[in-house]
């Protein structure tokens, strides 16, 4: 049975590049686990875009001289460009900064407070009396009243990873010229979240048996502790959507309220462009739908606590209020499985002192399936991890390349020379053929259920092991020798490895999607394993922006064992993937920090 699968990927902020860090926190994984589920004949989005508002990108703007603008588009299009070079294969990856996303936004904040969840508050907020004009947020830092630490932001430490209430940051100082801010009163809106508390504790209650500890305890612990908080979610700012409310010129609805609200809109939009509007409740409405949301864990709070108010407060009004239509209500998420971070050789990733491997400069040199494996291979699922470029050389030669790469390029490379290119016929297979093929095949359920399941890096590990298994096959076996002395023997053991290669090209496809499209070319199959990824630009009334898209291959389902036909003629194989030199680690540790 088909279920339709929503993947939510966290929005990158356009103030930066991505780096790896992002890569396997977020991007990664959402993209596997809907790999998997599109080979398994799941109905698969997978949205996501770039949070264009918020004082992150005003503050890389201001910093520039450049207008918001112009640089949010920047950023985005770099976003587009690596992932279709990394193969992150979204539906579609848009941007806050479109029309469908203010009505849906606005919409949104007009449902909840049509249900009695918001109210209006006058509050002190940083005020600058040398730019005249006030500091939302990230415009101001200073010290975390909860840890000490210095160089916290007014709404966010990173160093204790707590949602501060920025009028209670120690020593505030500006970050435009650093000078002394003033508290000074405004009116905002508030999300009243501790009314909504009682319905996201008993939602998350709910999923406790089978979500990350880590994340749990982030969510549902806090709550059970310290309780659910009203949080303002509106900014005297500019540059964001605008409170969809008479009188409320100049300020805008808060970017970390908006921002989530993306993967219903993206959604939205997808139905749309598709051409049939309303297809986007087949993830939304539909409560037999899931939701995966992948994100790191600084986004749990707003995707494991905050969304789900939104979207619970919000409910059945969110249609009537967008659409005019009587609507169902909104589906929760169904899991959150954040990531911890990864570091990058012993240190935390900071772009700002170029300790950071960027994912495009990455793959001007290297191709993505090592990247995708490495960072699988080291995805920080359940507690930090470290990228460490030995360790990359390491796993890329000794894992990828050898226990994976050479044996697919070995057997297929031997029988193209002695069987003329095309697939031998085993005639009857023995017993130790068919017991290594069950084996192999016992992974359709092993491995799928670990990816199922988001454990990722022992799906991967797994899918290795069985290739292990081939590889203690052949050298039993030894086909090289056998076909001196009987070639039939030979075409036994030849094809049971071919028939095994390709149940285990399909297990490693959702992490290595580039090497497993080879290999499945080389076996002679002429329908592609996966769809295509291309940008197509979008006009509405604030502009054009581009988007990436994906199309689907004309039949899914391949998420079975393989049934290799014999005499289907091979494509003349080359090597899958590049040992490294030892040297590439020193190489690439020079570039860091300069
Ligand atoms: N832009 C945020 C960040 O990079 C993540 C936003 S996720 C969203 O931390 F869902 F809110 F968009
Ligand atoms: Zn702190």
């Amino acid at each position: 049975m088909s279920t339709n699968i929503l993947i939510a990927i966290a929005w990158p902020y356009a103030n930066a590049p991505i780096h790896v860090g992002n890569i396997t926190g977020s991007h990664l994984p959402g993209d596997i686990v809907a790999r998997y589920h599109r080979l398994k004949g799941d109905r698969v989005l997978v949205v996501s875009g770039t949070d264009s508002h918020g004082t992150p990108v005003t503050l890389r703007a201001d910093a520039e001289g450049l207008p918001v603008e112009e640089v949010y588009q920047r950023f985005h299009n770099q976003f587009l460009d690596l992932f279709v070079k990394a193969g992150i294969s979204y539906d579609l990856f848009t941007t806050t900064h479109t029309d469908n996303h203010f009505k849906v936004s606005q919409a949104m904040f007009l449902a909840l407070q049509q249900n009695g969840y918001l109210y209006t508050e006058t509050r002190p907020q940083w005020y600058s009396p040398a730019a005249k004009r006030f500091l939302p947020d990230r415009y101001v830092e200073g010290t975390c009243y909860i840890c000490g630490f210095e160089g916290a932001r007014s709404d966010q430490c990173d160093k204790c990873g707590s949602v501060l209430e920025p009028e209670k940051l120690l020593n505030p100082r500006s970050k435009v010229d650093n000078s002394q801010p003033e508290l000074r009163n405004t009116e905002h809106f508030f999300l009243d979240l501790s009314k909504l508390e009682p319905d996201v504790a008993e939602f998350l209650r709910q999923r406790q048996s089978y979500w990350r500890e880590t994340v749990i305890g982030q969510s549902l612990g806090q709550i059970e502790s310290e309780g659910l908080q009203p949080r303002p979610i509106t900014r005297d700012l500019d540059w964001g959507v605008p409170v969809p409310v008479e009188g409320w010129n100049g300020k805008c609805i808060y970017v970390w309220f908006e921002a989530v609200i993306g993967y219903l809109s993206a959604s939205i939009e997808w139905a749309r462009i598709n051409g049939q509007p309303d297809a986007w409740n087949d993830w939304w409405t539909d409560p037999a739908a899931r939701a995966y949301y992948f994100i790191g864990k600084d986004n749990i709070f707003f995707h494991a606590a905050q969304w789900p108010a939104q979207l619970k407060g919000a409910g059945a009004e969110f249609s009537q209020v967008f659409s005019g239509e009587k609507g169902a209500p909104l589906n929760l998420p169904y899991d959150v499985p954040a990531n911890q971070f990864m570091n990058l050789e012993g240190q935390k990733i900071s772009g700002s002192r170029n300790w950071a491997v960027w994912g495009l400069d990455f793959l001007s040199r290297y191709d993505p399936d090592p990247l995708r494996f490495y960072l699988t291979a080291n995805m920080p699922e359940l507690r930090d991890s470290d990228w460490d470029w030995a360790e990359f050389v390491a796993r890329n030669n000794n894992e990828l390349v050898a226990t994976w790469g050479n044996l697919a390029n070995r057997v297929l490379a031997f029988t193209y020379k002695n069987w003329d290119g095309l697939i031998p016929d085993p005639g009857e297979l023995r017993p130790a053929d068919q017991a290594l093929l069950a084996t192999v095949e016992s992974g359709f359920q092993s491995v799928g259920e670990l990816y199922e399941t988001v454990r990722l890096r022992a799906a991967l590990y797994e899918a290795l092991r069985l290739a292990s298994e081939v590889n203690k096959y052949l050298d039993t076996a030894a086909p090289w020798f056998e076909i001196k002395t009987d070639k039939a023997l030979a075409a036994k053991t030849v094809y049971t490895a071919l028939r095994a290669i390709d149940s285990l090209k399909t297990l490693l496809a959702p992490v290595l999607p580039f090497s497993s499209a080879r290999l499945h070319t080389f076996l002679g199959y002429t329908t592609p394993l996966f769809g295509e990824q291309y940008i197509e630009e979008q006009t509405d009334a604030l502009g054009r922006h581009n988007t990436l898209r994906y199309r689907p291959p004309a039949d899914g389902g391949k998420w079975q064992p393989s049934q290799l036909p014999a005499g289907q003629p091979l494509v003349q194989p080359a090597p899958l993937f590049k040992k490294l030199d030892e040297s590439v680690a020193a190489e690439e540790r020079a570039r860091l920090g300069t």
